[in-house]
């Protein structure tokens, strides 16, 4: 059999030899101490992509979005975000365990924000309810099957916000991904919000590596934060090198990766599973009526040589990324259409 195509997660991307090469060539320093090189460099080049003062390097988008969060929502106080998000859905509870963060959702629907729904939803500060003071949107969005939430929406969003006196954090761990999509400037992005995380180890191929943007004072408590989670690293320039090589060569070439997405969505769409238009790399299936569940289909899937991700009982997920080349996207294509037509 061929090789397996891998269509899980971008975050199995491997260094490229480039990468790897800037990584072993990199001026390194003792972090903690502020002084790795490489890191600084990233850091103030991811600041100065998004209009920000300043970036932290951390560790994982994880440990980024959860430093963000406690930067905007004291012990006790609420987020607002959506059901369907990262910041609820994946990352094990760290905004109420470390944080102490309150969190109340909006119902899942992907990047389709109603910004109404949200201002609506939001508590004043006061001793008779959890005040909220922070929401947070995820772009592209993950479980929404890579839906990139428009600008337009955005900006209302950063109205109630501004309205609302709370602050707005982007989880953009693929914002790369929606830049490419939509054409809307990073800056652009970066302008409407109070905090973001962005990731490098996910389409942008990086091993290792995310980073909070913010104000210099946010960025100055940021680092407090992480050091208190375990996120200072010492010699990590070898990683922050790999972060600005991806920076600087693979953030153009995500639109192959959406038209290799676009290929497997018009593979699979005559069998009714699409759950919804692929905007980006990621590519939802919604099997409510199909004949074969999530599990029964990755397994079939894996006996083709494809494997794929389960992310609910009827819900799979296929990813394009570095690494999944037009031979594999046709490979994976003749299986499932193969594995759902069976
Ligand atoms: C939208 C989103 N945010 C945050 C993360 C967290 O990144 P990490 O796995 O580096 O903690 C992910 C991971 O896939 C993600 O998809």
């Amino acid at each position: 059999m061929a090789d397996l195509v891998d269509l899980r997660s971008d975050t199995l991307t491997r260094p490229t030899a480039g990468m790897r090469e800037a990584m072993a060539t990199a001026e390194v320093g003792d972090d903690v101490y502020g002084e790795d090189p490489t890191i600084n460099a990233l850091e103030a080049e991811v600041a100065a992509l998004f209009g920000h003062e300043a970036a932290l390097f951390a560790p994982s988008g994880s440990m980024a979005n959860q430093i963000a969060l406690q930067l905007l929502v004291p012990p006790g106080d609420e987020l607002l975000c959506d059901a369907d998000a990262h910041v609820v859905t994946y990352e094990i509870g760290a905004a109420a365990a470390y944080g102490g963060i309150s969190s109340r959702t909006w119902p899942a629907v992907g990047a389709d924000i109603d910004p109404e729904t949200v201002a609506g939803m939001v508590r004043a500060d006061g001793y008779f309810a959890v005040p909220t003071r922070a929401i947070a949107v995820e772009q592209t969005h993950n479980r929404g099957g890579g839906g990139v939430i428009p600008l337009a929406t955005l900006r209302e969003l950063r109205g109630v916000a501004d309205v609302a006196g709370v602050a707005l954090h982007c989880d953009g761990a693929r914002i790369w991904h929606a830049h490419v999509a939509d054409g809307v400037p990073l800056i652009e992005y970066g302008r409407l919000f109070d905090t973001m995380s962005v990731c490098l180890s996910k389409g942008l191929g990086a091993p290792v590596g995310s980073l909070v943007v913010g104000s210099a004072e946010k960025i100055e408590r940021a680092r407090m934060i992480r050091k208190r989670m375990g996120g200072g690293m010492r010699q990590a320039g070898i990683l922050a090198a790999a972060g600005r090589y991806a920076l600087a060569h693979h953030v153009d070439r995500l639109s192959e990766d959406h038209a290799r997405a676009a290929r497997l969505a018009e593979a699979v769409a005559p069998f009714g599973v699409l759950a919804t238009a692929v905007r980006t790399n990621l590519v939802l299936l919604d099997l409510t009526k199909h004949a074969l569940d999530a599990r029964a289909l990755a397994a079939a899937a894996r006996e083709q040589g494809v494997l794929i991700s389960v992310l609910g009982p009827r819900t799979a997920r296929l990813v394009t990324y570095l690494g999944i080349d037009d031979d594999a996207v046709t490979q994976a294509s003749t299986a499932l259409t193969r594995v759902l037509s069976a």
